[in-house]
């Protein structure tokens, strides 16, 4: 999705060594720095465009882990330097230096001015590692001083939370012990107003899908959901943003989706190239995740749930039109299943099939029918079976009485 913004904020990427170029700084400048160094994964990261034209590219080798740390403690240090009194920083890893970057960060800032570790959780599908698959990142989260700018941020209720506990007025008794208050007639007493729940350490946010119209084809390019949310907790509009590592530039695209300005500094010139387009071309890929939440697809689910008791699938929780997909292959092929909904034709509920079928190439499919209609729909590329609901309603109109006693007299004789 193309965004317009209409705020006159300055951005400005620099190419080359972010130490050097930090050098020229002046001190306290920024409201908020955001790094995404090298992880210290011992690997040249490489990718290329969609269409294979452009190659990006990053080093991550390092000579030894002495070496990355000094690399890191070095530029650390000038951030300190130029980040103002009531600024943050938030400097993302993973689990190869998080052990050392934790320490580089509590020397630099204090421990004190440790705010929290911010775990970025996202949803992965692959079976090929033996062993727990690594499914979170971690942002280590300082500010300056003890006095910083923090925009308080407030998330819904869990399922599980008693309507009680939202609504009525809480305080606590001569124990210390929460209980519900009551006013002078001993009547419960509801709340002022209730915001929700505090916004939590661990962020659900999904993944740059390989489709998304948001990847640049840039390695390890991070959502702009993810910087939108670290920039509007801790920074104000027209406040100024910067990433030393900025790649792709996702951070000064947010900064600008968010009307901030903003500095980012990259070696790489194919990077720097690659920001400064973003920049006047921001695309943000909407996520369906985000925007409907988890529970808005859980709608059907007690209802598809029900129907696919018996069968050894994997169930898809957020397609339109795919419900499951059996474990083993049917004929060598994928094989997608689908349950009719209440309110649904069997013609519209092969269409829903079909469509989210069409780019599941070499796949198999089956509608498993819960109603009649009035019309018959057939399609010679879906497999219709019935419910076992639906088979016994029809069970009861085919066998009539005298059929039933047929069937008994051949019984006898066997
Ligand atoms: C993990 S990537 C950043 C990705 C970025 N967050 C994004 O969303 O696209 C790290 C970046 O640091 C850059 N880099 C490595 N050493 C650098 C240095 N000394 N100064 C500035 N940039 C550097 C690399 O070129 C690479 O683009």
């Amino acid at each position: 999705m193309q965004q317009n913004n209409n705020h006159n904020n300055n951005h400005k990427i620099y190419l080359g060594d972010c130490l050097e170029v930090m050098q020229g700084f002046a001190d306290k400048r920024f409201d908020l720095i955001y790094l995404d160094p090298p992880f210290f994964t011992g690997r040249e990261h490489l990718l290329s465009t969609r269409n294979g034209e452009k190659l990006y590219q990053f080093s991550d080798v390092w000579k030894s882990e002495k070496d990355y740390i000094n690399f890191l403690s070095l530029r650390v240090h000038e951030m300190r330097r130029i980040l103002k009194d009531t600024g943050s920083i938030f400097v993302h890893c993973d689990n190869k230096a998080s052990n050392s970057i934790r320490n580089i960060l509590d020397e630099e800032f204090g421990r004190d001015n440790f705010r929290s570790e911010i775990i970025w959780y996202y949803k992965r599908w692959s079976n090929s590692r033996n062993g727990l698959l690594p499914q979170h990142q971690n942002i280590f989260y300082y500010s300056k001083t003890n006095n910083f700018k923090f925009n308080k941020e407030y998330t819904g209720y869990s399922a599980t939370t008693n309507v009680d506990q939202i609504l009525q007025k809480r305080k606590r008794d001569y124990r210390g012990k929460a209980i519900y208050a009551k006013d002078s007639d001993g009547n419960l007493m509801i709340c002022d107003e209730k915001k929700g729940v505090p916004l939590g350490d661990v962020w659900e946010i999904p993944f740059l899908n390989p489709k998304a119209q948001e990847r640049t084809g840039y390695p390890t390019q991070k959502p702009l959901n993810l910087l939108e949310k670290i920039i509007r907790l801790a920074s104000e509009e027209g406040d100024e943003v910067f990433d030393p590592f900025c790649g792709s530039g996702t951070t000064c695209v947010a900064a600008k989706l968010t009307n901030r300005n903003s500095v980012g500094i990259d070696i790489s010139k194919d990077a720097v190239e690659l920001a400064n387009y973003r920049l006047i071309n921001p695309i943000k890929t909407q996520s369906a995740l985000l925007q409907k939440g988890e529970e808005a697809y859980k709608i059907f689910d007690e209802w598809v749930d029900a129907h696919l008791v018996g069968i050894d699938c994997n169930r898809i929780a957020r397609n339109a039109g795919i419900d499951a997909i059996l474990k083993k292959n049917l004929n060598g092929c994928v094989c997608l299943i689908r349950v009719q909904r209440e309110n649904e034709s069997v013609f519209e509920s092969i269409s829903a099939l079909l469509k989210a079928a069409k780019t599941k190439h070499n796949s198999q499919m089956i509608l498993i029918k819960t109603s009649e209609d009035f019309f018959e729909s057939d399609c010679r590329d879906v497999y219709i079976i019935n419910s076992p609901a639906l088979e016994i309603k029809r069970l009861e109109n085919y066998i009539k009485p005298d059929t039933q006693r047929t069937i008994l007299q051949i019984a006898d004789v066997g």
